[in-house]
Parts: C-alpha cells; sequence; structure tokens
C-alpha cells in the first residue's frame, strides 16, 4: 500500500480489522446478533451454556452436542491446589480484577502444554478458563472475608454454580435465570478493545493463556468493562430519585462522562441496555431495591433530553448495574461478572485468528522532526 492510500482514523474508529461469524452490530438501529440470532431471542430462550457453544461453532448445538459441552464444562468447574494456594496468596486487599487477570495468567503454569496453538488445543484450553475463572472470583472473595474456597458443583449450571461457590447456598431460580441472561448478553461484542487485544496477542502466536490475560487487563478500564462500576457508585452518590437530575446536570456542567452512556457504535440504544432494563427492573421490584432502578431511570431521561442528539444512549453496562448490586454483588465484583461472560467471547476469537492468522502489526504516523542534529550532553 502506498503512503497515499493509507489513512490515520483515531482509536481505529470505523476500520475493519478482523472478519467475524460470531456478533452483527449494527449501531444505528440498534441491532446485535450472535451467529444471526438476535440478542433478544437468545436473553430469552437460550442459556449461556448454549450461546456458547453457538460462538464456537457458529451453530447451534443438538440436545446431544448441549449435554456432551455442558458435560466438558462442569468437568472443569473446581481448581487445583497450586491454584487454590496462588489465590490464598493473594493481599486481601487486592481488586479482584488484578486477581483475576493474574491467576488466568497463571493457569498457563499448571498446563503441560500452554503453548500449543492448534485450534484444538486452543479450544480445549478456552474451555478451561471458562469453567474456572468463576471458581477464582468466587474462592478469591471468600478468601477476604475469612472463607474456605467451595468446589464447583457439576450438577449445577454455569450461572448457578458461579453463585453457590460464591455464597455456599444454593441461588433461587430467579436468581440463576438474571445472571444467565447476563452471561448472555456479555458474552460476544464484535472487535471490542478487550477483544482487539485478545486478537492482536494470539496473531503473534503466543498462546491463549496471554491472549485472554491481555484481554482482562483492556476490560478493566472505565471506558470500557469497569464502567458498571462507574454507574453504581453514581448510583450510590445520587440520594433519591428526586436528586438524580441535579445530580447528572451538575456532572454535564462540570463536563464529566456519565458512565453507561455512550459507545463507539452504538449511536442508538444498546439492545443489551433494552434488555437488561427489563430485567433490573424484575430485580429490584423482587429484592427491595426499586429505587435503584427509578434512579437510573430518571438519569436515562434527563440524557435523553440532553444527549439523544449526539447519539449518546444508555449502553449494556448502565442497567447491568443495577441488575449485579439486585443479585447482591458486591461493587468490585461487576467488572469481573463481564469477565466470566467475555471468555466466551475472546476465546471465540482467538480461535477465529488461529484458523485464518495474520500477525497485526498496524504502522504509525510518524509526526516528529527528521534530521535533527544530535547535541552531546554537555551543550543541552
Ligand atoms: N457522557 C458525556 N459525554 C459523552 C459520553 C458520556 N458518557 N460519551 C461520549 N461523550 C461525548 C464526549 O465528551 C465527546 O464530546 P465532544 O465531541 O463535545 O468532545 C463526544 O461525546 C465523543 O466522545 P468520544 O469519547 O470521542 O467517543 P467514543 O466513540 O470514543 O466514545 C466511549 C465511546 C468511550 C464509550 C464514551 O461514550 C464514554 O466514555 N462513555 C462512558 C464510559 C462507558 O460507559 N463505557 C462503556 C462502554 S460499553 C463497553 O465498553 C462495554
Amino acid at each position: 500500500m502506498s503512503t497515499a492510500e493509507k489513512t490515520f482514523s483515531k482509536g481505529l474508529e470505523g476500520v475493519i480489522a478482523a472478519q467475524t461469524e460470531m456478533s452483527f452490530i449494527n449501531g444505528t438501529e440498534g441491532i446485535l446478533e450472535y451467529v444471526g440470532i438476535a440478542i433478544g431471542d437468545l436473553a430469552s430462550k437460550s442459556s449461556f451454556e448454549e450461546t456458547v457453544f453457538l460462538l464456537w461453532n457458529k451453530r447451534l448445538p443438538t440436545q446431544s452436542e448441549l449435554e456432551a459441552f455442558t458435560k466438558d464444562l462442569r468437568s472443569h468447574y473446581s481448581l487445583c491446589d497450586a491454584m487454590k494456594t496462588r489465590i490464598t496468596s493473594c493481599p486481601i486487599e487486592a481488586e479482584p480484577m488484578h486477581v483475576i487477570r493474574t491467576m488466568i495468567s497463571s493457569m498457563a503454569m499448571d498446563d503441560s502444554s500452554p503453548n500449543e496453538n492448534s485450534v484444538e488445543a486452543a479450544r480445549e484450553k478456552s474451555m478451561r478458563i471458562l469453567a474456572k475463572t468463576p471458581a477464582i472470583v468466587a474462592a478469591f472473595d471468600r478468601h477476604r472475608r475469612g472463607l474456605e474456597a467451595i468446589d464447583g458443583d457439576p450438577s449445577l449450571s454455569f450461572a448457578a454454580n458461579f453463585l453457590y461457590m460464591l455464597n455456599g447456598e444454593k441461588p433461587t431460580d430467579a436468581m440463576i435465570r438474571a445472571f444467565d441472561i447476563c452471561m448472555i448478553t456479555h458474552a460476544d461484542h464484535g472487535l471490542n478493545n478487550s477483544t482487539f487485544a485478545a486478537r492482536v496477542v494470539i496473531s503473534t502466536l503466543s498462546d491463549v493463556y496471554s491472549s485472554i490475560t491481555a484481554a482482562v487487563g483492556s476490560l478493566r478500564g472505565p471506558l470500557h468493562g469497569g464502567a458498571n462500576e462507574g454507574v453504581m457508585k453514581m448510583l450510590n452518590q445520587i440520594p433519591s430519585v428526586d436528586a438524580a437530575e441535579d445530580h447528572v446536570m451538575n456532572m454535564i456542567k462540570n463536563k464529566e462522562r456519565i458512565m453507561g452512556f455512550g459507545h463507539r457504535v452504538y449511536k442508538s440504544k444498546d439492545p443489551r441496555a433494552s434488555e437488561l432494563m427489563t430485567l433490573a427492573k424484575q430485580l429490584a421490584e423482587d429484592t427491595g431495591n426499586i429505587e435503584f432502578y427509578d434512579k437510573s431511570n430518571a438519569i436515562e431521561q434527563v440524557m435523553e433530553r440532553e444527549y439523544a442528539a449526539k447519539g449518546i444512549y444508555p449502553n449494556v453496562d448502565f442497567y447491568s448495574a443495577t441488575t449485579y448490586h439486585c443479585i447482591g454483588l458486591k461493587l468490585d465484583l461487576f467488572t469481573p461478572m463481564f469477565v466470566l461472560a467475555r471468555i466466551a467471547g475472546w476465546a471465540g476469537h482467538v480461535i477465529e485468528q488461529l484458523e485464518d492468522n495474520r500477525l497485526f502489526r498496524p504502522t504509525t504516523d510518524y509526526v516528529g522532526p527528521h534530521d535533527a542534529p544530535y547535541v552531546s550532553i554537555d551543550d543541552r
């Protein structure tokens, strides 16, 4: 490509950097599909396990395929002793996202062939990372509460098992379904920043663990998956529903970003936000948390009035905050929930990249000086 043909797009906006068969996004009309199936249909009819199969195989499973896939996933629910020791060696003040990133990285040391990059090996490693990360999150949270880790229960679904390992008791069906829907809606989303990070790393033929570790690091940023914690902090700062408007208007006046709003691709309401809004309302009513939902709704109305013309609407993080709060999760476990789900997407993209790899190596537009003199240190 000649220099004249090269274009610079800050933040790579609008640049197509990969092909995928996993998710389709139409940001103008607010459409999200996984392998052609609308996210709303998957949220209401599918399970997280079936959704992961769909993303990794580009088709829905038969009954027996789903059973085999689920059995395989459940066989990896528990952690080895070395991992449990590493988790209990973490300082209890550590942020869960730092612990998760470190523990996923450390999983390479429990693997006898961590650098094996065949598509088949990548699928097996992905299955283990997907199955074990909930146990890592639950074990660390219990460790900081002074409690023993609980081994996974292979009779439980992904969603039920996580809540069981975290709380030590079987969750209600309503909680399981709500959590499952959160997992489905967060599973994949095109070439978002963390997925791009995962693809960039695996494109060097590094290894699956390095790739997913990089993605976790990316996701925790407040402009990406970390925004759900920012939303909850904002909701906690607003004393009542009536105070929501003044609070948001003050933030706007101070040129602060309102977390949970805006998206690089969606210029209409994120369809995942619509799904989670319904879920958050129901859960908030059931758990006596309706004020959080009402505050969120009041913020959305102010933002609609002030920002809709700029194409800034609620994104997936906005109503997931209230949803996770109603499920009883601590604030610093909100972004880790995004990790649990998005491993499905990251792994699927790693597999796609390995199937047709080419090293990512974009270029820079050099804007510095040329022919500059080297001035000796005594003369500077
Ligand atoms: N609140 C207030 N203003 C906003 C917001 C917001 N949430 N989002 C964008 N804007 C404004 C910017 O200030 C900027 O205004 P200007 O043109 O007057 O300077 C304009 O919209 C464009 O902003 P950019 O940051 O250039 O747009 P980008 O496409 O990079 O935005 C982003 C995407 C980073 C997500 C942004 O909307 C944002 O910061 N949102 C808040 C954080 C958030 O919720 N992140 C989660 C995104 S979803 C996800 O990753 C899972």
